[in-house]
């Protein structure tokens, strides 16, 4: 291949303190931070803030507030434990739990329009997972506005930010992180609309770029969730962590995919197989249709392989809110009424939604400490801080979900190591500090790579790989996972990873080229796809969100510890291993040991 011609490229530069990538609720709750603490802040978005995929959070955020029963941030902490399968790292957790109920004071502060109960408190539903007095009771500790909470956070944090003068740079694509000897010095941005290429320094970069569902054909992620910036860290040569787990949701609507919440469990919705048996009785006596996702996820597609799905193929599961009353729906649910109605042309009110476990989130990621440095693993060091570099939201891998998170522990993780980044970035930076000198070699191998992906005249459309990578990983890291199946998905995704090198991109120009930037995507899913299925394979345990039927038990004894994962060239994924941090930073709760979780 001829060298890449990368001196046409003329460099805008910009100097900032800090430079969030991504506009989501962590992102944001980052810049809104950063920038009332006086640090010059830049927030990158590939999308009009309010369009991030923070936007299609639904069912709510967990906070022990304690508004409709009792409920403690201990408790809350003990349900995320179990719920992680001892993966979560409990220092973290502590700090989340705790934090959760300022958390959510200060967005109703910001103007968050909570809904109410009848004395005028923030409304809370029950969530799966969730419990009082340490799995005794059920709590009701996810704080709701309507089924639309995700959306009302997001626009509370984007004018927050706004007031505070954070400066938005919109529908510009992150490529790469500029890397100099160890450090992250800034990052590399493509403006969509000028085609014009911007090198933004910072003190601090903060990855807020979501997770990378789409690597999978049916996801209740939106297009957009490509994992970009767990790409750019595989790429500037540091690991990700526990990428092998991979939640599955257990109400997409079938078909389409589509997020329906598990808030119409909590207002008392329930699942029924092709006998109209409620069959999560016999699966989580207790929990039943409210056990953490993992387990009813792994429960209806039981169901369906058993031969009780419903539908004329039997491959879907019915979920009933019928008997909720039109009344209840229209005043907690009717996002998802009109979701159901568009995407499944049901009518709620009278018919049950037709669904299936559809993948939703992951729970590995860059990994992080709980205030957001990334970390690595150096001269035996598991805790080594990258110099100038953050991560948070479903970018990072804090670790507090483990290998399964609950619901609604997702808006909260966001708004928590967001704020908690933001105080980080505080301490450390002072404002105004100059930047050291940057040597141009640091950006090259980013502007060849750009060059050669513009110019790739191979005979594969983008389209054709990214949907045999979708139905690689989708047939072959799924629900259920066996040794003989992964092996034959990570032979079929090295055959769609080696396919790569014959892309082709029709449009050459840097105006809008939509072509390019699904390219770039799909290069940035198609590393992450490696990891997942190369570290679900590798995992030989049953454990959380990954459930393998040659494996069936957790194996605390060689398992218990986070997987680091570096990919190189060829796609070929290195491990190593960190310890699962089990110690608290305080003395006002205990250390969870590992047990045997039942529902
Ligand atoms: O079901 C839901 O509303 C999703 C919530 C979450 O993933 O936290």
């Amino acid at each position: 291949m001829s060298t890449p011609n990368i001196e046409q490229y003329k460099l805008i530069d910009h100097a900032y303190d800090v430079v969030i990538v991504g506009a989501g609720g962590a992102g944001l709750r980052a810049t809104l931070g950063m920038s009332a603490a006086g640090l010059s802040t830049a927030c990158i978005t590939k999308v009009f803030p309010t369009r991030s995929h923070t936007v299609a959070a639904q069912g709510g955020m967990s906070a022990s507030l304690g508004n409709m029963g009792p409920d403690s941030w201990q408790w809350h902490m003990y349900d995320t434990v179990k719920g992680s399968d001892w993966l979560g790292d409990q220092d973290a957790i502590e700090y989340m739990c705790r934090e959760a109920v300022p958390a959510v004071i200060e967005l109703e502060h910001f103007g968050v329009p909570f809904s109410r109960t009848e004395e005028g408190k923030i409304y809370q539903r029950s969530f799966g997972g969730m419990t009082t007095h340490f799995g005794e009771g059920r709590a009701e500790r996810t704080c709701a506005a309507a089924d639309r909470t995700g959306h009302a956070i997001l626009h509370t944090l984007y004018q927050q930010s706004l007031k505070h003068k954070a400066e938005f740079f919109i529908e510009y694509f992150a490529i790469d992180l500029i890397m100099d000897e160890g450090v992250c010095r800034g990052v590399l941005a493509w403006d969509l609309a000028t085609g014009e290429l911007h090198r933004f320094r910072a003190h601090c970069v903060v990855l807020a770029t979501g997770g990378c569902g789409r690597a999978y054909f049916s996801a209740t992620s939106a297009h957009t969730c490509t994992g970009d910036g767990s790409a750019m860290v595989l790429r500037a040569g540091l690991p990700l962590q526990d990428m092998e787990f991979v939640q599955f949701h257990p109400t997409g609507i079938y078909g389409a995919g589509v997020l329906i919440t598990e808030g119409v469990r909590g207002e008392g919705g329930y699942l029924t197989n092709s006998e109209g048996e409620r069959f999560m009785e016999r699966y989580a006596p207790n929990a039943k249709d409210l056990a953490s996702r993992d387990v009813v996820s792994r429960s209806m597609t039981i169901e369906i392989n058993e031969g009780r799905g419903v539908g004329p193929n039997k491959d879907h599961i019915y979920l009933h809110l019928e008997h909720l009353g039109a009344g209840i729906i229209e005043e907690r649910l009717p996002g998802i009424a009109e979701s159901a109605k568009i995407f499944a042309g049901v009518d709620v009110t009278k018919e049950p939604i037709p669904v299936l476990p559809t993948v939703h989130y992951n729970m590995g990621g860059i990994p992080t400490n709980y205030r957001g440095e990334v970390v690595t693993l150096r001269d035996d060091d598991p805790d080594c801080v990258v110099p100038g570099l953050m991560a948070i939201g479903e970018a990072a891998c804090v670790s507090v979900h483990g290998a399964n998170r609950l619901g609604s522990n997702s808006l909260l993780d966001i708004v928590v190591f967001g704020r908690a980044a933001a105080l980080r970035a505080a301490e450390i930076i002072k404002p105004g500090t100059p930047h050291k000198p940057l040597p141009e070699s640091s950006v090259t191998p980013i502007l060849e790579r750009l060059e050669r992906a513009r110019n790739a005249n191979g005979s594969t459309p983008t389209a054709k790989i990214r949907d045999d990578m979708q139905r690689t990983m989708q047939k072959h890291a799924a629900v259920f996972r066996t040794g003989d199946s992964m092996q034959e998905g990570v032979d079929k995704m090295q055959a769609v990873f080696d396919s790569f090198a014959d892309v082709g991109v029709s449009d050459r120009g840097m105006v809008w080229n939509t072509d390019l930037v699904e390219t770039l995507e799909l290069d940035n899913l198609l590393i992450q796809a490696q990891v997942i299925i190369q570290g679900a394979l590798t995992r030989t345990e049953s454990r959380g969100g990954h459930a393998r039927e040659d494996f069936p038990d957790r194996d605390d004894a060689n398992w218990m510890k986070h997987t680091l994962a570096w990919i190189d060239q060829k796609g070929t994924v290195k491990f190593d291993y960190r310890p699962v941090h089990m110690y608290t930073l305080s003395d006002e709760c205990e250390v969870i040991p590992p047990k045997k979780r039942v529902y």
